[in-house]
């Protein structure tokens, strides 16, 4: 029997790479580049599978694009599927998956990157240090904020969002309260639900955002929830740029409405808003939350037994749609 063709957007880790090689008829990326739209297409109608990531727009047009073959599944290599329509791919019968629980500590841990490097000023002081701008100790240089007995805001208290609370509680000494659409059986942590996001936007004095991007939660952070933080507070991004709203947020940030924002995520990556490039008071990641080398083959690995999965008809470790 022939191997299936498994069309691969990006490059992978090496060991992900040779375990494609070796199980399908793979064609790999030869040049990491992302794939518009006419490549997408193209590897929709000449493949029996389609590993991409969040770079590919699948919409409904490359999803309805027939051919010789049709891929039957789609593997996300992310947890977000915000770059799939999900509903085209469930009235084409596309299989949707993407890759859960292996990336939680590595984003988790981006989360704190930020939290510590905004409220410790870690941008400005090194810019300082690098510019040969400092002038040697002096007892009031780049004064932060400290973390321990202040209040960390969870917006989204699933997987990632717990494993920031059970770090910013045991590791940092914060409070921890958190808004979820839905009841939290076992925070993990202690942690207090709070009945609103609006309740959290003005209680906490760090806000870390954990929720899916696309249609539904786009500018869920909007320019009246930002106008109810604290003047002293944080927003840390590492979920999705669309979840707020930027030019808001921008504003917030240059009037010191707000005190600062660490962001891995941006509304129209790759671009990232000049405005915020030149603040001060922002940490600036390019979305790396989950780049480990050991989360980025575990993410591959997944990827690809969803797909042995549906050539072997068994079940998907982790089916989206
Ligand atoms: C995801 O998995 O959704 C990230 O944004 C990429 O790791």
């Amino acid at each position: 029997m022939m191997a299936p063709v498994v069309t691969v957007t990006r490059r992978l880790p090496q060991a992900v790479e040779a375990r494609l090689s070796a199980e399908f008829d793979a064609r790999l990326s030869a040049d990491d580049t992302p794939f518009a739209a006419d490549r997408l297409i193209a590897a929709m109608r000449d493949s029996d599978a389609v590993l991409g990531t969040v770079t590919d727009r699948f919409d409904a047009t490359v999803l309805a694009a027939g051919g010789r073959r049709r891929a039957g599944i789609v593997a996300n290599f992310a947890v977000g599927v915000n770059n799939i329509d999900l509903d085209t791919a469930r009235a084409e019968g596309v299989v949707v998956t993407n890759t859960p629980g292996v990336l939680t500590d590595a984003t988790a841990d981006v989360a704190l990157t930020l939290i510590l490097n905004v409220t410790r000023r870690v941008p400005e002081s090194e810019a300082l240090l690098r510019q040969g701008r400092w002038q040697g100790f002096s007892p009031t240089l780049l004064l932060g904020s400290a973390l321990q007995g202040k209040v960390l805001g969870i917006i989204g208290m699933g997987r990632i969002g717990k494993a920031v609370a059970r770090r910013a509680a045991l590791g940092f000494g914060m409070k921890v309260i958190y808004y979820n659409r839905s009841p939290v059986a076992d925070a993990g942590v202690e942690a207090a639900a709070r009945g609103s996001i609006d309740a959290v936007m003005a209680e906490a004095d760090v806000i870390s955002l954990h929720l899916p991007g696309g249609a539904g939660n786009a500018r869920l952070i909007s320019a009246q929830r930002i106008g109810l933080m604290k003047p002293t507070a944080y927003l840390i991004n590492t979920a999705r740029g669309d979840v707020v709203d930027e030019p808001a947020l921008i504003e917030a940030l240059r009037t010191r409405r707000i005190a600062g924002a660490g962001l891995d995520v941006f509304a129209a990556e790759p671009q990232v808003p000049h405005a915020l490039l030149d603040l001060p008071n922002v940490a600036l990641l390019p979305h790396i939350g989950s780049a480990t080398v050991e989360t980025r083959t575990a993410m591959g690995m997944l990827a690809v037994d969803n797909i042995a999965a549906h050539f072997g008809a068994q079940d998907y470790p982790s089916r989206v749609v």
